[in-house]
């Protein structure tokens, strides 16, 4: 973005807050959220623990954004003290919270660890934020608190059927800040239902890197694209949905983080809990996803017909009205895009970001 972009953007926020507090900054969404903001002109000071990321991401949002962020610090969220030193050292005027452990499945084997992160860590975190006069906050919510609901496109007013720890987790949370924001006035907390957010930065620079066999689709995916797995599974062709696989609302993380910065620019549209899915509206079969796939990266997914993974749902489909009415944001990039950017990023980062930065591998 040139400089005059830069100037029109912060006329146009002039009573929007400009520095930016990200709690998991490096993670997936977190890193492409800071190349977004960089890009908008805001200030950002990033906490991350790297529990599920790498200080390496970094370098890769400069040379995306064209200049650093601010400061980065790693540390736990649940750690108040090291927590109130970065409020104490900094003028922060919003939080962006990302930082959670996020894996469906690890959590109905550890439970506790991660009501401790997810809960304990945004309460650690709602407590700084009230220590220093912060009441402005983004929050990462998720689908997969509406649990199974059975298809039909799900509005915010469906109700709350958490299955899992981690899906419990989130709609915790979200009870917490409905009643922070309701006992104290001026606190406004955006929670963000995300549906199911894939895809990379065009650039191929920054993408979706998980640690050991990744539990996603796409990922899993690209991996096999790309040769480092032989073939994907696919969990279950006998649900109640036109080819018998389930469906998602998949949505490019770029669509997802630029969610987040128009959010900055509706604080002032008056304090208490605003909460809005995230999604495209519309669902796609996993043997759609397959094909969509197969088409961005021209070669065949083998794949394997596999029993159904526990605790999966047939459905999950956004209404994201909501969203669009009051803030007239709607994802623009369709699943071919999403698709086609997920494969750039493996191609160029076969082994994710351990490897040199944008380098293909001799295999490719
Ligand atoms: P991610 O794991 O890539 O990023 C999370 C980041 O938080 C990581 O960098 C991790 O190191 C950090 N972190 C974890 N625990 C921490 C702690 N105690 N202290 C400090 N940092 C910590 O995940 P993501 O996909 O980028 O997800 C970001 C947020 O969006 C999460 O809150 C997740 O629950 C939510 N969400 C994700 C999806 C999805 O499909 N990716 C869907 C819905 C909601
Ligand atoms: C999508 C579809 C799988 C992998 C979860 C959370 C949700 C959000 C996103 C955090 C499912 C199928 C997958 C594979 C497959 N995260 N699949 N083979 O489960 O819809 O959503 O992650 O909030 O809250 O619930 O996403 O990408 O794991 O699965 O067949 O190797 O792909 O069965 O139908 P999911 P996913």
């Amino acid at each position: 973005m040139n400089a005059r972009a830069h100037a029109n953007n912060r006329d146009h926020r002039a009573s929007s807050p400009s520095t930016i507090l990200v709690t998991g900054g490096a993670g997936f969404i977190g890193s492409h959220a800071c190349v977004e903001l960089l890009d908008h002109g805001y200030e950002l000071i990033v906490v991350d623990n790297y529990s599920n990321s790498s200080p390496q991401v970094f370098a890769r949002v400069q040379r995306i954004a064209g200049r650093f962020v601010g400061a980065v610090y790693e540390l736990d969220i649940r750690d108040r003290r090291a927590l109130s030193a970065v409020f104490d050292r900094h003028s922060v005027d919003a939080v962006v919270h990302f930082a959670a452990l996020k894996a469906v499945g690890e959590s109905t084997r550890m439970p506790v660890e991660y009501y401790d992160v997810n809960v304990g860590g945004t309460t650690s975190l709602l407590r700084a934020m009230h220590e220093h006069g912060v009441h402005r906050l983004v929050f990462s919510s998720s689908c997969s608190l509406y649990g199974d609901a059975g298809g039909g496109r799900l509005s915010e007013a469906s109700p709350a059927r958490p299955t899992n720890p981690y899906a419990a987790s989130k709609w915790t949370c979200e009870q917490i800040l409905a009643d922070v924001c309701r006992r104290i006035p001026d606190f406004t907390a955006l929670s963000l239902r995300y549906f199911n957010p894939v895809g990379a930065h065009p650039s191929g620079l920054l993408g979706e890197d998980p640690s050991g066999t990744p539990d996603n689709l796409m990922p899993y995916l690209a991996q096999v694209a790309v040769g480092r797995r032989a073939r994907l599974p696919v969990f279950g062709d006998d649900y109640a949905t036109p080819d018998g696989t389930p469906v998602r609302d998949y949505l490019h993380v770029m669509d997802t983080v630029e969610a987040h910065r128009v959010a900055l620019d509706h604080f002032t549209d008056g304090p208490g809990m605003h909460v809005y899915n995230l999604g495209a509206g519309r669902g796609w079969s996993v043997l759609d996803v397959v094909a969509a796939f197969r088409e961005a990266c021209g070669k065949p997914i083998p794949y394997d017909i596999e029993p159904r993974r526990p605790g999966d749902v047939t459905e999950l489909v956004a209404d994201a009205a909501a969203v669009a009415r009051a803030w007239g944001w709607r994802p623009t990039r369709d699943l071919a895009a999403m698709c086609q950017d997920a494969w750039r990023f493996q191609q160029l980062n076969p082994s994710g970001y351990a490897g040199p930065a944008g380098s293909k591998s001799a295999k490719e």
